[in-house]
C-alpha cells in the first residue's frame, strides 16, 4: 500500500521527505551501539502511516507543514516504533518491516530499553510542543499499554468476548491513530470541530486497520506481510476472525478443542485453515466495512475537499485485497 498515493495529496510526499531526517535525528545519541538499535526499524522502512495522518491533518487547505507539525509527526512515529519494539518482545516475533526484529537481532533486554528510549525521546519532543500535546501523548501511551494488557490477559481464553477484543484494539491501535490525526489538527490550529472530526476519523480508521491486520494474520503470508503470519493463533491471541469462527455453528465445534493451549505446528495450521475457510472471514471483513463507513462519515465533516476524499479513500483502500471485499 502506498499511503501517500492513495491519499492523493502529493505534498505529503514532500513533507515526509522533510520528516525523515528529523526522525533519525530524534533518536541519535552518538553512542554507536544505541544508535544502531534505535535506527534499526527506522532504516528498515515502514509505511509512516501515523506521520502521514498527522501531516495530512496539519496541511489541510494547502498549508505547508511547519516545524511544529513535523515534530508532532515525529513524536507519534516514535511512540509507534517503541510499541513495535515492545510488541515484538511480547510476541517473540522474529521479523518486522521485512528485516530481523530488534529483539531477535539484539535480544529482549536491549529491545525493551531501546523502546523505552524511543518513548523518552517522544516525550521530550511532545513537551516542547506544549502541555496539551504532551498530555495527549501520555494518555495515548497509557491507552496503548492498557490495550496490550487487555490482550495479554485474554491469551488462550476461548471464552474471550468480542467486546474484550474491541476494547483491546481500541487501546493498542486506534488510540494512537486518533492521536496522530489530533496532533496534526492541534499544531495546525484547526477549529475545534475539525479537531474532533479528524480525531474520530483516526479512531475508526485505527479500528479498521487492526481488524484488517488481524484478518491478514489468518489469511496472509509472511512474504505479503513483511512479518510472520499466523502469529496471533500461535500466541493464543484470539482476534475477531477467530472469535467469530468459534461462535459459528458450522466450524466452531471443530475449532474449539484445538484452542485454549499452545499448539504444535500441525494443529496451528489446522486451526488457521479452519478459520481462513470459514464464514468468519467475510463477517470480519463486514465489520471492517462498518468501520470504514464510519471513518468516511467523520472525514465527510471536513471542509477541505482534497483531505475529505483522500481520507475516505485511504480507509476504503484497507478493504482492498481482503477476501470477498
Ligand atoms: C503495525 O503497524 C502494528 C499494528 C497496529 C498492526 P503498521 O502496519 O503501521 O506498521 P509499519 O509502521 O508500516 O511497519
Ligand atoms: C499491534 O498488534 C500491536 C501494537 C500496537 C504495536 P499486533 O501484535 O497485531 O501487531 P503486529 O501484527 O505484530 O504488527
Ligand atoms: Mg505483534
Ligand atoms: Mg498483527
Amino acid at each position: 500500500m502506498n499511503v501517500t498515493e492513495v491519499l492523493g495529496l502529493p505534498t505529503i510526499e514532500t513533507e515526509l521527505a522533510r520528516l525523515e531526517p528529523l526522525l533519525r535525528e530524534s533518536v541519535v545519541t552518538g553512542d554507536g551501539f544505541l544508535d544502531e538499535v534505535t535506527t534499526h526499524l527506522i532504516a528498515a522502512g515502514g509505511k509512516r502511516l501515523r506521520p502521514v495522518l498527522a501531516l495530512a491533518a496539519a496541511t489541510s487547505a494547502g498549508r505547508d507543514a511547519t516545524r511544529e507539525d513535523l515534530l508532532g509527526a515525529v513524536a507519534v512515529e516514535l511512540v509507534h516504533l517503541a510499541s513495535l519494539y515492545h510488541d515484538d518482545v511480547m510476541d517473540e516475533a522474529t521479523m518486522r518491516r521485512n528485516v530481523e526484529s530488534v529483539n531477535s537481532r539484539f535480544g529482549n533486554l536491549v529491545a525493551i530499553v531501546a523502546g523505552d528510549f524511543l518513548l523518552a525521546r517522544s516525550a521530550e519532543i511532545a513537551a516542547g510542543l506544549g502541555t496539551e500535546i504532551a498530555a495527549l501523548l501520555a494518555k495515548t501511551l497509557g491507552d496503548l499499554c492498557q490495550g496490550q494488557v487487555t490482550e495479554v490477559r485474554a491469551a488462550f481464553q476461548v471464552g474471550r468476548t468480542e467486546d474484550d477484543y474491541t476494547q483491546a484494539i481500541a487501546g493498542k491501535t486506534a488510540s494512537l491513530m486518533a492521536t496522530s490525526c489530533r496532533i496534526g489538527a492541534i499544531t495546525a490550529g484547526l477549529p475545534r470541530d475539525q479537531v474532533e472530526a479528524l480525531t474520530t476519523f483516526g479512531r475508526t480508521f485505527g479500528m479498521l486497520f487492526q481488524v484488517r491486520d488481524d484478518i491478514l494474520d489468518v489469511v496472509g503470508t509472511e512474504e505479503e506481510l513483511g512479518k510472520p503470519a499466523g502469529q496471533d493463533l500461535a500466541e493464543g491471541i484470539y482476534t475477531l476472525p477467530v472469535l467469530l469462527a468459534l461462535g459459528d455453528p458450522t466450524v466452531g465445534p471443530e475449532l474449539r478443542p484445538l484452542l485454549g493451549q499452545p499448539l504444535g505446528q500441525p494443529e496451528r495450521d489446522k486451526a488457521r485453515s479452519i478459520v481462513a475457510t470459514s464464514p468468519a472471514i467475510a463477517a470480519s471483513v463486514a465489520a471492517g466495512k462498518r468501520y470504514a463507513a464510519r471513518a468516511a462519515e467523520a472525514a465527510g465533516a471536513l471542509p477541505d475537499a482534497g483531505l475529505r476524499s483522500g481520507l475516505a479513500r485511504l480507509a476504503e483502500s484497507l478493504l482492498q485485497g481482503l477476501p470477498t471485499a
